[in-house]
C-alpha cells in the first residue's frame, strides 16, 4: 500500500514535472519568440515624479494588442496622446501621429510591469490598474462670446528681458531669479533694454481653500521677489495657462482666470506668458475657440487694473497673428519650442515669414526665446540667431545663464546696434527678399534707412552681395554700417560684398541714398 502510494506519488511528480517543462517551454515561446510576447492589452497607471508643489503626477496608459499590433492612448492632466505601434516579444514601441521615427513610448514588459522611456526623455514604470482608476475629471466651462479686449498700450517695441525656461527648466527658484536680476542690473543688460525677468513654468504651488493659487516652496514670497526685481529697475514676469495643468504638470488657470489675474496683480507682476498646454484636452484646438479662451484671460488682466504684458503661447495655432491683438495680446508664439540648435532656430524664424504683416507696435510675432550662449551653436550661428530675431522684430528674451556668460555671449546679446534694429519704433518685421543658400532679409526702419541681413545657410563660406536696388531706398550712393564689425562700409556701383562664413551673417544698416 505504502509502495503503491509511493508509486502513485512518483507518477504524479513525473506528470507535474513534465507539465512544468511544457509550461516553461510555452512561456519561453511566449516571451522569446517575436510576436509571442504577453499580451499588453489593459490599463496601466504611471505614478510619475513628485512636483515641487508636493503633488504626484499620474498618467494612464490604455493599450490594445492584436497580434503584433498595438494601439493605445497615454493621458495625464497635461496631455492625451493617441499612439500606434508594435509589440515584439516583451518589447514594444508606440508612436504618436507626429513622428514615425521617434517613438513616444518604447519599452519592455518586465515582471508584469511596463518599463518604458517616454519621448526619449523620461523613464517610467507602469503597473496594471483597474478600469475604474482614472484621472480626476474636469467639468467643461464654455468659453465666452468674442469681443475686442482694449489694448493695454504696453511694449510699443518688442519686449526684451530674460526667461528661465530654455536653460533652467524646473531648476528655477527665488534666489536664482534674484541673482539673475542682480546680474542684469550690473552687466549692462538692463541698460541695453532687457528689463523683463520672466519666471516660466514650475513656480506654482497648490490652491488654497478659497481657490487662490499659491507659489511653491521654491518661491516663498512672490510679492517680495517682485519688490526686489523692481528695486533693480527691472520687471517681473510669470507663467500660467488656460488649461487645468501647465506643460510641466503644475496647476493652470482653468476656471480661475479672474482670480489668478488678481493674484498676479496683487503680487505686482508685469508680464504673463499664457501657455495652451493641457487646454488642448478641454477645448477644441481651433478657431474661434482659441481666441475665446485667450480673450478670457485678456479680459481678466484688464479687470485686474494692473498693466501686464500678455504673451500668448499656443504655438501659432488658429492663425493667432490675426486675432492676437483682439484678445489684448502683446506677443504670440508662432512656432513650437525652440531648441539650442541651428535647424530649430532657422525653422522657427522661417515660420515667421507669412506672419510679417501682422507685427507692429504693441503686438509682436514671437519665434520663441533666445538660445544665445547656451552652448550648442557656434558664435557665428548665435550672431545669426540674434540678427534674425532683430530683423524679425522678435521679442528678445535671453534664455542663458546671464550670471556667468562669456564675453563672446555678452557681445552678442549686448550689441546695441543690433538691438536698435529690433527696437526700431516703426515696428516692421523683415521679410526675405532673396532665398537660396544666401538668404537676404530686409527690414524698413523709422528713419528711412533699412536693415539688411544676408544669412549663409550653406555649408561653406560664400560671397554675400547686397544690392541697393533690393532695399527700396532709391539710387546709389548709400552709406552703410556693418553692425557686427561695428564699422562703416561703402557701397560701390550700388552694391556691397563681403565673404560670410557658413551659418554666419552679414548685417548692415543702410541709409537712404542722398
Ligand atoms: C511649453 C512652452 C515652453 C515652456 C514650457 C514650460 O513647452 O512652449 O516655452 O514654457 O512649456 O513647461
Amino acid at each position: 500500500m505504502k509502495r503503491m502510494r509511493e508509486n502513485g506519488n512518483g507518477a504524479r511528480a513525473m506528470r507535474e514535472a513534465s507539465l512544468s517543462i511544457v509550461a516553461l517551454f510555452l512561456s519561453f515561446l511566449w516571451t522569446a519568440i517575436p510576436g509571442y510576447g504577453q499580451n499588453l492589452t489593459g490599463r496601466w497607471v504611471v505614478s510619475g515624479r513628485v512636483l515641487d508643489n508636493g503633488e504626484q503626477s499620474k498618467s494612464i496608459v490604455d493599450l490594445k494588442q492584436s497580434g503584433n499590433e498595438l494601439t493605445g492612448t497615454m493621458k495625464n492632466l497635461d496631455y492625451a496622446v493617441q499612439m500606434k505601434g508594435t509589440a515584439t516579444g516583451n518589447h514594444f514601441e508606440l508612436f504618436a501621429a507626429w513622428s514615425a521615427t521617434r517613438p513616444f513610448l518604447v519599452g519592455d514588459l518586465v515582471n508584469g510591469e511596463l518599463h518604458a522611456m517616454e519621448r526619449g526623455r523620461h523613464n517610467l514604470v507602469a503597473t496594471p490598474t483597474t478600469a475604474a482608476d482614472d484621472l480626476p475629471s474636469v467639468s467643461y466651462i464654455e468659453p465666452p462670446p468674442l469681443h475686442d479686449v482694449p489694448p493695454n498700450g504696453l511694449v510699443k517695441t518688442p519686449p526684451m528681458g530674460w526667461n528661465s525656461w530654455n536653460l533652467f527648466e524646473g531648476k528655477i527658484d527665488d534666489p536664482t531669479v534674484r541673482a539673475v536680476a542682480d546680474a542684469m542690473a550690473s552687466n549692462g543688460m538692463r541698460d541695453a533694454g532687457y528689463i523683463y525677468v520672466n519666471i516660466d513654468d514650475t513656480w506654482e504651488g497648490v490652491r488654497d481653500p478659497q481657490g487662490n493659487l499659491q507659489s511653491n516652496h521654491k518661491f516663498p514670497n512672490m510679492k517680495a521677489l517682485a519688490g526686489y526685481v523692481h528695486s533693480k529697475g527691472l520687471k517681473l514676469g510669470i507663467y500660467s495657462g488656460p488649461g487645468p495643468r501647465t506643460c510641466a504638470g503644475y496647476p493652470g488657470s482653468y476656471g480661475h482666470e479672474e482670480k489668478d489675474a488678481r493674484t498676479f496683480a496683487a503680487w505686482d507682476i508685469d508680464y504673463l506668458k499664457y501657455d495652451w498646454c493641457s487646454a488642448r484636452n478641454i477645448y477644441r484646438n481651433e478657431q474661434p475657440v482659441l481666441q475665446a479662451v485667450y480673450q478670457k484671460m485678456g479680459d481678466a488682466l484688464v479687470a485686474s487694473g494692473r498693466p501686464i504684458v500678455y504673451s500668448l503661447c499656443e504655438y501659432g495655432w488658429g492663425d493667432v497673428e490675426k486675432w492676437g491683438p483682439a484678445v489684448g495680446g502683446n506677443l504670440w508664439r508662432t512656432t513650437g519650442d525652440i531648441r539650442d540648435e541651428w535647424s530649430s532656430m532657422i525653422d522657427n524664424v522661417e515660420k515667421q515669414v507669412p506672419t510679417a504683416v501682422y507685427a507692429g507696435p504693441g503686438h509682436w510675432n514671437d519665434p520663441d526665446m533666445l538660445e544665445v550662449g547656451n552652448g550648442h551653436m557656434s558664435p557665428d550661428e548665435y550672431r545669426t540667431h540674434m540678427s534674425l530675431w532683430a530683423l524679425a522684430a522678435a521679442p528678445l528674451l535671453a534664455g542663458n545663464d546671464v550670471r556667468t556668460m562669456t564675453d563672446e555671449t555678452r557681445a552678442i546679446l549686448l550689441n546695441k546696434e543690433v538691438i536698435a534694429i529690433d527696437q526700431d519704433p516703426l515696428g516692421k518685421q523683415a521679410s526675405p527678399v532673396k532665398k537660396g543658400d544666401l538668404e537676404t532679409w530686409v527690414k524698413p526702419l523709422a528713419d528711412g534707412s533699412a536693415a539688411v541681413g544676408v544669412v549663409n545657410l550653406g555649408p561653406i563660406a560664400a560671397l554675400a552681395t547686397v544690392h541697393a536696388s533690393d532695399l527700396n531706398l532709391g539710387g546709389g550712393g548709400n552709406t552703410a554700417r556693418d553692425l557686427w564689425a561695428h564699422q562703416d562700409v561703402k557701397f560701390k556701383d550700388g552694391e556691397y560684398s563681403q565673404t560670410v562664413p557658413s551659418h554666419g551673417v552679414l548685417l548692415l544698416r543702410v541709409s537712404a541714398a542722398r
